[in-house]
């Protein structure tokens, strides 16, 4: 099963200067309770962002053409080839843009957690929500909420 997992601000912003514009430990620890021990997809530019540096417990996959190697990571140069893994452990697309664009129809779910600022962002998602998931759960946290979206055809 794919799941795409992202935290995006009041105005879909994901991104600024290719990093996370925000600090926010409650949703981080989310993050890293959800996706431990699991498959995590990401694109090149996101894995840069985090100084090339594979998140710890988990299968760390880069989408790249131009990536030649590096440590701890396996690097995936056609996109549709992540899709072979769908069989075996649980799979989360993690970012950035263009990979979450790319593959958020072929996912089951959508982890969205929501912030209530503006970042000013300088990547913000496009996302057809209301046409390919409905809305499943919503869960409050302190600083966010989180929206579990579900496919309506997967
Ligand atoms: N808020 C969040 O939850 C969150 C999560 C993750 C990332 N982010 C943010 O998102 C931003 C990065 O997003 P982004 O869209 O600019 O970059 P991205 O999706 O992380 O990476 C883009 C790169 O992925 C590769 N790629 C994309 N499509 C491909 C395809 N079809 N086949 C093969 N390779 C493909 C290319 O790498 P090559 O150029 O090497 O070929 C492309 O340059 C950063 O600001 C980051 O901090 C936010």
């Amino acid at each position: 099963m794919f799941i795409a997992i992202y935290c995006c601000d009041i105005r879909n912003g994901i991104g600024k200067n290719n990093k996370m514009p925000w600090v926010n430990k409650e949703e981080l620890d989310l993050f890293k309770k959800i996706t431990n021990n699991h498959n995590v997809f990401m694109g090149r530019k996101t894995f840069d962002s985090i100084d090339r540096k594979p998140l710890i417990g988990r299968n760390n996959f880069v989408i790249s053409k131009t990536l030649e190697k590096a440590n701890g990571i396996t690097i995936i140069n056609d996109l549709n080839d992540i899709f072979k893994y769908n069989d075996t452990k649980l799979n989360f697309i993690i970012g950035g843009k263009s990979i979450i664009e790319q593959t958020y129809k072929k996912c089951k779910f959508l982890f969205v957690s929501n912030l209530s600022n503006n970042y000013d962002c300088d990547i913000k998602l496009e996302i057809d929500y209301y046409t390919n998931f409905e809305l499943y759960k919503i869960i409050q946290f302190k600083t966010f909420y989180l929206a579990i979206w579900k496919s309506k055809i997967i």
